[in-house]
């Protein structure tokens, strides 16, 4: 069976705790090769998964003919040209959140994935989640307008790359774009604003950038989508839950885990639990095997990466005005000029 030869490009905690694990368990992959520029990640990596070479040259990766996909696991302001390096070197792409840390980068990535022709999937796994699925099949069985609320709270550490604007663009570039995926998905609609407030809620003199906020979607059919994120919170106490309310009827997701869902299927309340958290990774990467290796579409293309990232900044700039701010349908389809 031909399998998917893959090239890592950074090799911290994430690519070595999910990534690596979850392609050495599919055998639709195969990984060939580990990059970072502190060798010793790529080293490590090397050592644990197998392979055949370890390097700090990002052109050794790019320049070998046998590497199919590239996995793009740096940290976010490396995102965007290292994608566009690697569609101009032809090799498909598995980039994490985000997809660059602005809206010009991502256009940069979009052109040179659609000129070069290859597949381009971001890492917004949440809305590929069973539990997600499962309840976009159920919204499917309803009519009219949906309200979601989606919570997301954890101690994020104040020291954390991830709070520096110009590394890690701040939590909801950096993570949110996660949650508005997944309303995204679950909505046969097209974000139309978004309204933010929030601010700095660790430590103001080590966190520069706003951390947390209650984020409100208006969608053009009407349904509205919250999502809370808060930085300052308690690991004690579960990081993410959904709650969806359409045509009377109610859907709970507690931890990408237990699902409950009221009003379907001539029941008042019926629940499901999975074997454990799934969050979409391994989902995610199938689907992305089977687009390389069957040219289908990619899982979470272009034009799912750009819609998230869109309303992203937007978030910033209504925190920053605080005021609503308008999303073109322009802005989160991509159009070749
Ligand atoms: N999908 C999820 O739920 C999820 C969860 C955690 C992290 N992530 C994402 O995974 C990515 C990596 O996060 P992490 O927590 O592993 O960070 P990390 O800091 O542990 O790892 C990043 C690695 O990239 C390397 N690196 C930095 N710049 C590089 C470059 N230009 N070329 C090659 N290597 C480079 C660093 O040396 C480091 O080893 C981020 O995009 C993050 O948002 C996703």
């Amino acid at each position: 069976m031909k399998k998917v030869t893959v090239g890592f490009i950074g090799c911290g905690g994430f690519a070595q705790n999910m990534h690596m694990p979850l392609l050495e368990k599919n055998d639709k992959y195969i990984i060939k090769a580990y990059m970072d520029i502190n060798i010793e990640a790529a080293k490590s990596a090397h050592e644990k998964f197998g392979g055949e070479y370890y390097t700090d040259k990002v052109e050794k990766i790019l320049d070998d003919q046998t590497i199919d996909l590239v996995f793009i696991t740096t940290r976010h302001d490396s995102h965007a040209e290292l994608s566009v390096k690697a569609a101009n070197a032809k090799k498909h792409i598995m980039c994490e959140k985000p997809m660059a840390l602005n809206y010009k980068d991502c256009l940069k990535v979009a052109k040179a994935v659609k000129e070069n022709n290859v597949k381009y999937t971001i890492g917004y796994n949440r809305g590929l989640a069973p539990l997600v699925t499962k309840a976009k099949d159920l919204l499917d069985t309803t009519t009219g307008k949906i309200m979601a609320y989606h919570r997301i709270q954890a101690p994020f550490p104040e020291e954390h790359w991830a709070h520096i604007k110009n590394i890690g663009g701040g939590r909801f570039i950096g993570e949110g774009c996660h949650i508005f995926d997944l309303f995204c998905r679950l909505i046969d609609s097209d974000p139309i604003s978004v309204y933010a407030a929030g601010g700095t809620f660790l430590d103001e003199k080590k966190v520069t950038v706003p951390d947390s906020a209650n984020v409100t979607i208006m969608f053009a059919d009407g349904s509205v989508c919250t999502t809370l994120i808060a930085s300052a919170g308690c690991s004690a106490f579960e990081k993410e839950v959904t709650e969806i309310y359409c045509d009377n009827k109610a859907i709970f997701i507690n931890g990408f885990k237990e699902i409950e869902y009221y009003g379907f299927e001539g029941h008042d309340k019926i629940a499901m639990q999975l074997d454990g958290v799934d969050k979409g990774q391994r989902i995610e990467l199938d689907l992305l095997a089977d687009a390389i290796l069957n040219n289908t579409p990619s899982p979470n293309g272009i034009d799912i990466a750009l819609r998230a990232a869109v309303i992203s900044y937007k978030v910033d700039q209504s925190i920053e005005s605080k005021q609503p701010v308008q999303i073109t349908e322009s802005e989160i389809y991509y159009h070749e000029n």
